[in-house]
């Protein structure tokens, strides 16, 4: 005589499957591991068994309780999970790889250009994206009927807001005002990069947008002359673009320097565009006018000061022709870099 060990199993298999709860696959294992189940009553079994079955009939009665406790154990792990509140997990399925993913282009470039500066002694600063009309304009010599001011220029929050309390307050136009803010709470020498968003209502195009980035650049000491403006943004754009790039200053105006420039220059690294003149900062020596909002001592200190876009500099050096490709977040651009 020999067991019908498949049917065991499969009745086996088909109480543990159906238990629901940890309770129910004890009663299960009750049954069939305990002292008086099924497993048990094989082995009473034995000694009574003719000579020559008892080696099969041993044999079945461990591979049904070797069965058993595996598929107990099972059971049991996933009956705990659930118990625990966590999902059941199928270790056997595939896994979801994570594709690693890169810094954006833009904070890339802005990295890069702060790396310059800071390696030549500049310290980084940050300014508020919301800015008071004093800061963005008034301390910075801009006069109340500039067009920079109007309000198709500029992004105008609601003077009735609380959080207002009466002033005008706005989307900050430029980086510039960090100048104000850095000069009133540190005393010269000091040199500084403010990095950052600003805000303009353009109508967006292939080279405007309503948001993009500037590093505003300032150093105020004594004796600090255009010389050393020169040199300072002449050894910035060959660390940048190359030992080899063609710059010029064009005499420019801008309220809060004087006298002002723009810096052009031509590069090899400028896909498609090599030997035109590209325009990439405004720049020149801080306004007697700026050092006044300031609280500076009238005549002691002189400075330079530059601001640069980060968008038009990543655009030459990587040929991009499209400024909106940068906020569109398609993956096949974003990959490139
Ligand atoms: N704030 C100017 C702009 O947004 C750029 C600029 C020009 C910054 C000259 C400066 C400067 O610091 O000296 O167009």
């Amino acid at each position: 005589m020999v067991w019908d060990v498949e049917t065991i199993k499969r009745d086996v298999a088909a109480q543990v499957d159906a238990a629901a709860t940890l309770d129910v696959l004890d009663a299960v294992r009750v049954k069939f591991l305990g002292k008086k189940g099924v497993v048990q009553e094989m082995y009473a079994a034995l000694p009574a068994a003719a000579p020559a079955d008892k080696k099969t009939l041993g044999q079945q009665a461990n591979a049904v309780k070797v069965f058993v406790e595996e598929l107990m154990a099972g059971r049991k792990a996933i009956l705990s999970l659930q118990a625990k509140g966590a999902e059941a997990i199928d270790v056997t399925l595939p896994g979801v790889a994570r594709e690693p993913g890169t810094r954006h282009l833009i904070n890339q470039t802005l990295e890069e250009i702060c790396d310059v500066f800071e390696r030549m002694g500049f310290v980084i600063q940050r300014g508020p994206e919301i800015e008071t009309e004093f800061h963005n304009f008034t301390a910075l010599n801009i006069p109340l009927d500039h067009p920079s001011r109007d309000a198709f220029d500029t992004f105008y929050l609601d003077q009735n807001d609380p959080d207002a309390a009466g002033r005008y307050l706005l989307l900050r136009s430029h980086t510039s005002p960090g100048q104000m803010r850095v000069m009133r709470k540190h005393k010269p020498p000091l040199a500084v990069i403010i990095p950052g968003k600003v805000y303009r209502p353009d109508a967006v195009d292939a080279s405007h947008s309503f948001m993009f980035h500037q590093i505003e650049g300032l150093l105020i000491d004594k004796n600090v002359t255009f010389a050393d403006l020169k040199g300072l943004l002449t050894a910035f754009c060959r660390k940048f673009f190359g030992e080899d790039v063609k710059m010029r200053f064009r005499p420019h105006f801008f309220p809060f320097t004087e006298p002002s420039a723009e810096v052009d220059i031509q590069s090899d690294i400028f896909k498609g565009k090599s030997g035109k003149w590209l325009e990439i900062l405004g720049c020149g020596m801080v306004h007697p006018k700026v050092f006044e909002h300031a609280g500076y001592p009238s005549g002691e200190y002189t400075g330079l000061a530059f601001g640069l876009g980060v968008e038009r500099i990543a655009m030459l050096k990587h040929g991009i022709g499209d400024i909106r490709t940068f906020t569109e977040n398609d993956l096949r651009f974003l990959k490139q870099f």
